[in-house]
């Protein structure tokens, strides 16, 4: 198993180049279901979720072109590029050890009983961020005609052909969205999903099902319509760049120090990070419409923050901004609206000398508090993110254990952090 060392308190200098968004890629990849004709897809990260989503199509009788394209000098392997083509579907089961492996595997369940009639996935369990249900996916397609069951762990779907719903989700989900918005690309009539997930990885997606000859109208806002068509066709279609990598960056050079320059972003995607980050002191710029510059010169201040769905602070960033506010001056109160259970770094920080108290929901961080190197372990994807930035601000040497979560959402984030001078190295044991 892969860890991390860590020598921290180096400022960081120079420039970033963000991967495709996994969040996007994955229900993107998923699209490729829907039509007997090949998706052409650029941009996808490298990282362990898209290798895994690679995995799980072929088992379902998927080919899959992959060309890599080298990303200038470092020789990281970006810009992924791939074929899918599901002219046959020859299987529609996806066995646990794929569903424990990624949850997102569910994201197959909707376009799966859109085109062939039928799916079985397992159910996946609780994990370490939350419990997580997926019963709201089930709901809506039970509400598009699809009959549902669950047996032995797995849930099974059957519709001769979905036909368009009103479908309300009881809460806002990301890949329930997805899930349903490509199922109801393939249904009879009318589907409208009233509050619907406003992320930009929807939109992108519903761009792809679009340019596939899907539909759909009101993307970006909290009701969806979709028309249904009886077949869509191929599309070639570049993934967004990913938010959550390029906030992770801004945070990396709020921690560590410097000056950052984050290319190949979308800064209109992060504008309640970069509004919070100035907050805290934080000098961020955008000088073109896909690049950011991050400056740490002043010493950071305390701001409260809280998560929300999009447009409002993702919780994919809670993790890290937790970390940056371990080095900000006064008490900072951080409430985690979307998963119940997502502070588990908070504890491997305490760890490492942060001052943190975890009350139901909320964290109050009180800083600054100087952060001294340990052996950490990785509870899940974005709390390693945080464990690496505090590495950056913390005096010797920090080891990460269990970088595999790192491994699943950030494409080879230690050669991109050493590219801009942190001291950062895998070791494999
Ligand atoms: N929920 C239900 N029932 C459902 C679906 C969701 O109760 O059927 C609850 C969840 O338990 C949670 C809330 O609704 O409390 C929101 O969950 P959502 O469904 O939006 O999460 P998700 O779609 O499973 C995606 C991202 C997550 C990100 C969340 C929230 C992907 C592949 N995953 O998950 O990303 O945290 O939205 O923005 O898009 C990550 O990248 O590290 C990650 C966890």
């Amino acid at each position: 198993m892969d860890r991390f060392i860590i020598y921290g308190g180096v400022p960081l200098h120079g420039t970033v180049h963000i991967s495709g968004a996994k969040n996007s890629a994955l229900p993107c990849l998923a699209a490729c279901l829907l039509t007997e004709q090949p998706l052409i897809l650029e941009n996808l990260p490298a990282v362990r979720d898209i290798t895994t989503t690679f995995h799980l199509l072929r088992t379902l009788g998927i080919t899959l072109e992959e060309n890599d394209v080298q990303a200038g000098a470092s020789g990281i392997p970006a810009r992924r590029r791939i074929v899918a083509h599901a002219r046959q579907i020859t299987n529609v089961e996806v066995p646990w050890e794929l569903v424990r492996t990624m949850r997102a595997s569910t994201l197959i369940l909707g376009p799966l009983v859109a085109r062939c009639g039928q799916a079985q996935v397992s159910l996946p369990g609780g994990c370490a961020i939350g419990a997580r249900p997926i019963d709201l996916h089930l709901k809506g397609l039970e509400k598009l005609g699809a009959q549902i069951a669950v047996e032995h762990g797995m849930v099974i779907a059957r519709a001769d052909r979905l036909r368009g719903a009103r479908i309300y989700f009881d809460r806002i989900t990301v890949t329930g969205t997805e899930d349903l918005l490509m199922a109801a690309t393939l249904a009879e009539g009318e589907t409208v999903l009233e509050n619907a997930a406003r992320e930009p990885e929807v939109r992108d997606l519903a761009g792809l099902l679009t340019k596939m000859g899907a539909r759909i109208d009101g993307v970006g806002t909290s009701t969806i319509r979709v028309q249904g068509v009886p077949r869509l066709t191929g599309a070639t279609h570049g993934v967004i760049p990913d938010r959550i990598e390029a906030g992770t960056f801004l945070a990396a050079a709020g921690i560590a120090g410097g000056d950052l320059t984050i290319e190949d972003c979308c800064p209109d995607h992060l504008l309640a990070v970069i509004e919070k980050f100035r907050e805290l002191g934080l000098s961020v710029e955008s000088p073109t419409p896909t690049s950011l510059c991050a400056q740490c010169e002043n010493p950071l201040r305390a701001a409260d923050m809280t998560t929300e769905e999009y447009p409002g602070f993702p919780t994919d960033m809670q993790a890290q901004y937790i970390a940056l506010a371990t080095q900000a001056s006064g008490p900072s109160l951080i409430t985690e609206t979307i998963f119940e259970n997502r502070f588990m770094h908070a504890l491997e920080l305490v760890r490492m000398g942060a001052n943190i108290r975890i009350e139901g929901n909320r964290a109050i961080v009180r800083g600054p508090t100087p952060l001294s190197g340990a052996g950490v372990i990785a509870s899940d994807l974005r709390a390693s993110a945080s464990l690496v930035l505090a590495g950056l601000a913390a005096q010797g040497e920090t080891i990460i254990e269990r970088v595999y979560h790192i491994d699943r959402g950030y494409e080879h984030i230690e050669e991109k952090l050493r590219a801009v001078g942190a001291q950062i190295e895998r070791v494999s044991s």
